[in-house]
């Protein structure tokens, strides 16, 4: 995706930040985990969109000073994505064409609001994500043809400019956990499209590694996740680096001893472990079991999809240190699975 220079630094706030980072006692005594801290991503007050409001602000600001008419996106029937980007287009005055993985369902949560939104849903036909892929530049250059002005954005908003707004999450993280007197910790966070986690990457480089980032892969096989992640991060410092030279940054700190550009991040950065259970979108019995444990000790509602089956990392994490679980949110799915165990 070209991104030009006023596309870098153009932002439209969305996200109601910085997100709550709480302490989370009676869940790690219940994970028999250290100091255990949630960053409340579920709580980025846009649209139910969790995770996707940060990547949406750059996404949705590149688009508008673009001159984009319309915002051209895709994903599978179930996505949050999809959703918020909708819900990102109304609030810039843009249309929204959705492409969505399979034959017509009658949508679940996320897409009945996309469709309320004001979001156009077309059909793949195939039920395999990666369907949408090759349809979306069809949808854009249809659009360009009939003398619209489309923007698109691949699945779950995974691009280096989207990754940004992780990026300056991890400046926010920090100066929280500095305030609780945490320095170094593990940083669990679910991992979809890889995204999130690869500006989380960017920024605990730019931080100088404060942390170890364990990401649980929810869709991919891990090891196809991390050589995303990575390759989304480098993207991510490249254009870090550009929108803001070492030591400009206004929402952090200046970067630390490890802010050595994209070159020096490696794949020791990026530390990604399997949570895919039964499969993407299929709940696992460890998931299961601690999104109870999180719902019965601090009332902290995960979802089967994604952020339960990091969650289930986070017993898994070695050394009795400080762990930070960064709640990416799904509430959509989770007040659906919390409906279906009540029936
Ligand atoms: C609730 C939730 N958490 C995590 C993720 C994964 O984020 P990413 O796609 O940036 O890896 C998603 C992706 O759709 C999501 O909906």
């Amino acid at each position: 995706m070209a991104v030009t220079a006023a596309g870098l630094v153009a932002r439209t706030r969305l996200a109601v930040l910085p997100t709550p980072l709480v302490a989370t006692p009676r869940l790690a005594e219940a994970l028999g985990t250290g100091p255990l801290y949630v960053k409340r991503d579920d709580l980025t007050g846009f649209a139910f969109g969790g995770n996707k409001a940060r990547p949406l602000e750059f996404l949705l600001g590149a688009a508008t000073a673009d001159g984009a008419d319309t915002l051209v996106t895709g994903g599978a029937p179930g996505s949050n994505f999809c959703a918020a980007a909708a819900a990102a287009a109304l609030r810039a005055g843009l249309h929204c064409e959705l492409v969505i993985a399979g034959e017509p369902t009658p949508p679940g949560p996320a897409l009945a609001l996309a469709l309320s939104w004001g979001a156009t849903v077309r059909w793949t036909g195939v039920p395999e994500r990666d369907s949408v892929d090759a349809v979306l530049p069809r949808i854009a250059a249809g659009l360009t043809a009939r003398g619209r002005r489309p923007y698109l954005i691949p699945r779950g908003g995974a691009t280096g400019l989207g990754a940004v707004g992780y990026a300056l999450a991890a400046f926010e993280l920090h100066k929280q956990l500095a305030d609780w007197g945490v320095g170094a910790a593990r940083v669990v966070v679910a991992v979809g499209s890889g995204g999130t986690m690869a500006g989380l990457v960017a920024g605990n480089v730019l931080l100088g590694r404060p942390w170890t980032l364990v990401g649980g892969s929810a869709s991919r096989p891990p090891e196809a996740a991390a050589a995303r992640v990575l390759a989304l991060a480098r993207e991510c410092s490249r254009l870090f680096a550009q929108a803001w030279p070492p030591g400009t940054c206004r929402t952090g700190p200046a970067p630390g001893p490890g802010g050595t550009g994209p070159g020096g991040t490696g794949p020791a950065d990026v530390v990604v472990a399997d949570v895919r259970g039964p499969g993407h979108g299929l709940p696992s019995p460890e998931a299961t079991a601690v999104a109870e444990q999180a719902m019965r000790t601090e009332g902290l509602m995960v979802d089967p999809v994604y952020t339960a089956k990091a969650l289930s990392l986070v017993p898994r994490q070695p050394g009795g240190g400080n762990v930070v679980f960064w709640h990416t949110g799904g509430l959509l799915d989770a007040v659906a699975a919390a409906g279906q165990a009540h029936r």
